[in-house]
């Protein structure tokens, strides 16, 4: 760096001194990154992006595109294992008809022109959501970017179009046999079902919502459960890698106890860590 290059030895040591002093005060520095996680992000605010700056609402979409691309490209090496996007409630049909139009053909062109890339770089990417009713050249794109890049292992990128949670729950318990309460794991596997989603897929451990809003908006409410919640005032197109970078470093510095007793090392703390217990 040029300001280093023009310190004296003094100053360098001086500096490297206060940068300690720093990293041992500040517990969010000394906290150990969490490894294999899923980090789920309700993205929102582009309309006021796009608003703020006297566009049309389409052009939101198309910079929160970007953020999409942003995202993605920095959640592996952030030890995101899973990483799964909201794009459109099934409420979302509400909006007048030219913006879901716009959305549909900007979902299909973004998974037709992701595609080599998700494969280049071992991301499996799965839509998440109902299929009946969506354009059939967004169903085509689907089922090609899903086989495709169905070996991925370095990243599972899962995108909910026309994803509803309470209605995936509904499908769901209407499939379990009438015979008793059914296990977690074979709930959440008729979950997925009911979601088009592969089976498997570990709970969200950190839920991100950008755009100002505090609330869930029928998004994950099961696989949720015990999510970390962070909330930004940042819209979804000023999103960045640095951003999601400090969501992260936010996580790692929060005790997750699921209801037990509290863990010596409290960072990306998972199930299998958790000593017994439900509730806050
Ligand atoms: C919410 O912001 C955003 C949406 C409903 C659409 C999300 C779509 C994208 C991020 C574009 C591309 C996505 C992919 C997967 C390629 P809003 O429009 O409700 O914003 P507002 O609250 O400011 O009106």
């Amino acid at each position: 760096m040029i300001t280093s290059t023009l310190m004296s030895t003094d100053e360098r040591s001086r500096e490297r001194t206060q940068r300690q002093i720093t990293e041992d005060a500040d517990p969010v520095c000394r906290a150990q990154p969490p490894q294999d996680f899923h980090v789920a992000i309700i993205m929102d605010g582009n309309g006021r992006w796009a608003q703020r700056r006297r566009r049309p609402r389409r052009a939101g979409h198309v910079a929160g595109a970007a953020a999409v691309r942003r995202t993605v490209e920095a959640a592996p090496g952030l030890g995101i294992t899973t990483l799964t996007l909201y794009a459109f409630s099934a409420d979302n049909w509400r909006r007048p008809r030219a913006e879901v139009d716009h959305l549909m053909r900007l979902f299909q062109s973004h998974l037709r022109s992701e595609c080599a890339n998700c494969v280049d770089n071992g991301v499996r990417l799965s839509v998440i959501g109902r299929r009946d009713r969506l354009p059939g050249g967004l169903g085509d794109a689907i089922e090609a970017v899903e086989l495709r890049t169905r070996q991925g292992t370095h990243l599972h990128l899962r995108i909910a179009i026309d994803y509803s949670a309470r209605d995936a729950l509904m499908t769901a318990a209407a499939s379990m046999p009438a015979s008793g309460p059914p296990s977690p794991d074979t709930f959440s596997t008729a979950l997925a079902r009911a979601m088009n989603a592969p089976p498997g897929t570990r709970d969200v451990d950190l839920l991100i919502r950008t755009g100002g809003e505090r609330r869930l908006s029928d998004f994950l409410l099961w696989e949720s459960a015990y999510a970390e919640l962070l909330f930004t005032h940042k819209a979804w197109p000023d999103f960045t890698a640095q951003d999601l970078e400090s969501a992260v470093r936010e996580f790692s510095t929060r005790h997750r106890r699921f209801g037990g007793l509290p863990s010596p090392n409290h960072a990306g703390l998972g199930q299998s860590q958790v000593k017994g217990g439900r509730g806050p």
